[in-house]
């Protein structure tokens, strides 16, 4: 009777604690599978991306997109009283709305308005402008403040979305994000596969 038990309960334990654990470190840095190294590192590329001008400009907690980097001389809120709009859409006051001046695709005069589809502010809980490297780590993690997304669904995001790769071809002389789509796409692969860890505030 006892070996019976010793025999099953392995098997019982595996089975019932297999998806649990995987739940866990998908999400939580308190998995017993971090590599607190390997996971910074992979967390610092992403964060030198995602603070850069050309990302965290659009990511603003208040309701004004920024302007900032040597090609526009200094860090200012948008000209032209420019507002993520009354209805919190992101595409600007019905009066002017972000896309009658951002077309699909950069101007090529220089400070131009650049262009992407769809172009608009993205939702103030989404936040990077001015954040510190903890506090934008916790913002992508948490899925209240994320849009929902699981952490692969923001590295998917990441390589597919096209107000994202605009990051990387800016037009005129904006300076690009540092990297690439696919590069920043890999960091967040790998910086999950070592537990997602963020570095203390
Ligand atoms: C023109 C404005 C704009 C620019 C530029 C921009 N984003 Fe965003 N971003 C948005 C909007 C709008 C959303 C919300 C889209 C959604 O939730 O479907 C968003 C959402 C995201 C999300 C998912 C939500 C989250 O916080 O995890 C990620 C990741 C992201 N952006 C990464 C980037 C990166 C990296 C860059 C620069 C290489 C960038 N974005 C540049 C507008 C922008
Ligand atoms: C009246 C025209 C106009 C409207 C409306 C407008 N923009 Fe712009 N925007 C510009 C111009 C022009 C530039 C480029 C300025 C330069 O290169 O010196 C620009 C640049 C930008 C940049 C680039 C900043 C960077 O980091 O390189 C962002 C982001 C941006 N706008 C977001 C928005 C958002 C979001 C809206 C709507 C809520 C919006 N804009 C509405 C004209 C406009």
């Amino acid at each position: 009777m006892k070996k019976l038990l010793i025999m099953l309960t392995p098997a019982a334990i595996l089975f019932s604690a297999a998806p649990f654990a995987t739940a866990q470190e998908s999400q939580t840095s308190s998995s017993p599978t971090v590599d607190m190294a390997k996971g910074l590192s992979e967390w610092d590329k992403i964060y030198a991306v995602f603070s850069h001008p050309r990302c965290a400009d659009c990511h603003v907690a208040d309701d004004r997109p920024r302007w900032s980097g040597a090609h526009y001389g200094a860090t200012r809120v948008h000209a032209f009283n420019v507002q993520r709009g009354t209805d919190e859409s992101g595409f600007g006051n019905p009066g002017l709305r972000c896309t009658t001046c951002h077309f699909s695709s950069n101007s090529n005069a220089l400070h131009g308005p650049p262009g992407a589809e769809g172009w608009h502010l993205a939702p103030a809980e989404m936040a990077w402008f001015g954040k510190s490297s903890a506090e934008i780590c916790a913002q992508i993690k948490d899925p209240a403040r994320n849009g929902n997304r699981k952490l692969a669904d923001v590295a998917l995001h990441v390589r597919d979305d096209k107000l994202v790769a605009w990051g990387w071809a800016p037009g005129s002389d904006r300076e690009p994000a540092p990297g690439s789509a696919e590069a920043t796409y890999q960091a967040i692969e790998n910086w999950m596969a070592a537990g997602s860890p963020c570095p203390m505030p």
